[in-house]
């Protein structure tokens, strides 16, 4: 495997070519001119965003992870740092779904309606008792 580079966005903007693919995904540089006519979703998607940023699109497809290993053999390089974007954070994050949910948990939780009865059951008793 070739060395890994840092590449501007601007250094790749040309490179769309069938002779020269590279495209960025998340912030990763890919040179996929070899794979053009190998890609499972046909040449011209992958040609249609060489030289832009192909994060959305890649994602869009929602490929599998055998697909993801495969980009692994595609990839010369990174953006320099001042390119590149924040990742948007696309994994289930259960820590805060956690967080979040635990404040109205006295509501939703099995401690709620065995206090509601417990409490009509003391009136109950305290009026007709
Ligand atoms: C190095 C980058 C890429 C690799 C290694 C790759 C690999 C693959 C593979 C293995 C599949 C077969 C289905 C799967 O396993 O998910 C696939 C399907 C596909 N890919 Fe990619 N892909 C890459 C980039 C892209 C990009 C940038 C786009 C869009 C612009 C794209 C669009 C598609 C489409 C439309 C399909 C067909 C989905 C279907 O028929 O259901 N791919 N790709």
């Amino acid at each position: 495997m070739s060395e890994l580079k840092r590449f501007t966005r601007e250094e790749i903007q040309n490179r769309n070519s069938k002779q020269d693919a590279v495209f960025i995904i998340d912030n990763e540089v890919y040179n996929v001119t070899s794979f053009l006519d190998d890609h499972p979703g046909g040449h011209e998607v992958l040609l249609n965003v060489a030289g832009k940023d192909a994060s959305e699109d890649f994602d869009d497809v929602g490929h599998s992870s055998d697909a993801k290993d495969l980009m692994k053999k595609y990839r010369i390089g990174e953006l320099v740092d001042e390119d590149k974007v924040e990742l948007k954070k696309r994994h289930f994050n259960w820590e805060e779904y956690n967080k979040e949910n635990s404040k109205n948990s006295f509501i939703s939780s099995w401690k709620f309606p065995v206090v509601l009865g417990l409490l009509m059951t003391v009136l109950y008793t305290y009026l007709f008792g």
